[in-house]
Order: C-alpha cells, then structure tokens, then sequence
C-alpha cells in the first residue's frame, strides 16, 4: 500500500493540497492553494479538488476534509459552505470529479488526527482536545487516541452566542476588528466552558490563527494544559492524506 496520499483541506476562503507521507506524517511537496469557490457549492468544490489534483499531476489516492460533519463520505451538514452540501456522497462526487479514490472526512477531526498521530498531542493518552480557528470553530475530540467524529463544539451556544464561533472564531477577529487580548478572552470564555465539560487533560489551539501564537497564546488561560497544533493550518492537509489511508 502507498504511503504517499493528496491531502486536500476546504476550508471556508480557502482550498489546500499537498502531498502527504501518511507513514510519518511529512508534507512532500510545495502546499499548493486556491480560494474556495463562491458559492462553494458541491459542483464548484468538486472542480476546485479536480484542479488541484491536476496541478500536483496525482494519480493515487486523495483525501479530502469538508469543513461538516461527513458521516460514511456523505455530507450532512453545510455552516460555511453552500447548503446543497447537506445530502451530498461527497466522496462520489469527488472520486468522479477527480477518477481518483477519494475519501472525506470532517476538516476539524482531520487536523485531530494529525496532531494526535504525528503531532502536539503525540503520544498523550486520556482526552485530548484539539480546537480549529479558522473561519469557524472546529473540534476534533479523543479519548485515549481514538476519535470521537463529528463533534462539532463551535456550534454550542455559549452565554447566548449560539453558534458560539460566530463569536469566537479568528475570523470574528478579524471582521470585527478585535485586539489579540480581547479576541483571547473569547477564546478563553470557551475553553473555560469545553474544559467543564470534557475534563481535556491537553487542548491542541490549531487553524490559520496558530501560526499568530505567539500574538495570542499568551493570554490564553484555562484549566488544563494548552498548546499550539504543531502542524499549524497544514494539520488539515496530513489529517485528509491519513483519513484515505485508513
Ligand atoms: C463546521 C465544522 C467545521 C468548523 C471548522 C464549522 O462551522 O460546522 O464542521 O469543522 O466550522 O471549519
């Protein structure tokens, strides 16, 4: 079997490919990125995939994130990208879009895994929580290493805020103009409430924001240990390439 897989992360501004060692959790080629489609509808994705499958000259197996929950390659739900995804064999419509085989998993649980497997949580046993902030608030959430999928924690409602990434995600940082510490206490109000529920024993902060940690990070505070995805926003990539894997 291949160790060599295209990981493609669709994310809500943006579509990124490489190509991944899913053995030892290594990016092999130059990230390759373009915008998500608008409206990012399914036909509109399924190019943008083909295009980058066809940029990187791929021939083998792809994996692909959606930012929804994804149960058995079917999308069943649509936050931040068009609502005709709910419904939709999205790995089908890839795998014919592509003529590759395709696999499609949650963009939040993807990253998990890649962090878990090869990254900030490797090797940490209990529960492990790792959060995406990006255009919403992704969760990905283990328990002894084996993950729970589809958990979808930036759709809580928080002191009112329901979805509570609406609130919370780095995107609201940057639309609403928010100061690094003023976008932390956010961040930090939902820390505070997931660590009441889930008693993590490390959350993994991930998403394009990770790569300003050293603008945030340092208000951060919660009642665990927390620490920024190793893998930073390329988590997605090497998470999709492993989901195909297997
Ligand atoms: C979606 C999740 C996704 C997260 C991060 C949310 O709006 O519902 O499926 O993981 O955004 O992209």
């Amino acid at each position: 079997m291949t160790d060599r897989v295209l990981g493609i992360d669709v994310g809500g501004s943006g579509i990124k490919g490489n190509v991944v060692d899913v053995t030892r959790g290594r990016l092999l080629a130059d990230r390759h990125e373009i915008p998500t489609p608008r409206p990012a509808t399914p036909e509109q994705v399924a190019a943008a995939v083909a295009q980058m499958a066809a940029w990187f000259g791929w021939e083998g197996p792809v994996g692909c994130t959606l930012p929804a929950v994804v149960r058995g390659g079917v999308a069943c739900s649509a936050a931040n990208i068009d609502s005709a995804w709910i419904g939709t064999d999205a790995e089908a419509l890839l795998a014919a879009a592509t003529g590759l085989p395709t696999t499609v998993v949650n963009d939040a649980d993807a990253a998990g895994v890649a962090e878990v497997t090869h990254g900030a949580a490797r090797g940490r046993g209990g529960v492990v929580l790792v959060l995406t902030f990006g255009t919403g608030i992704g969760s990905a959430l283990f328990t002894d290493g084996v993950l729970v999928p589809n958990t979808e924690l930036g759709h809580l409602e928080l002191d009112g805020h329901a979805p509570v990434e609406d609130w919370a995600a780095a995107r609201v940082r940057e639309e609403r103009r928010l100061g690094w510490e003023e976008w932390a206490s956010r961040v930090n109000r939902v820390l505070e409430h997931l660590v009441r529920l889930f008693s993590p024993e490390l959350i993994v902060i991930g998403g394009g924001v990770s790569r300003r940690w050293d603008r945030f990070g340092p208000y951060l505070e919660a009642e665990t240990e927390i620490v920024p995805a190793a893998f930073g926003n390329q988590a997605g990539i090497v998470g999709a390439a492993m989901a195909a894997r297997g």
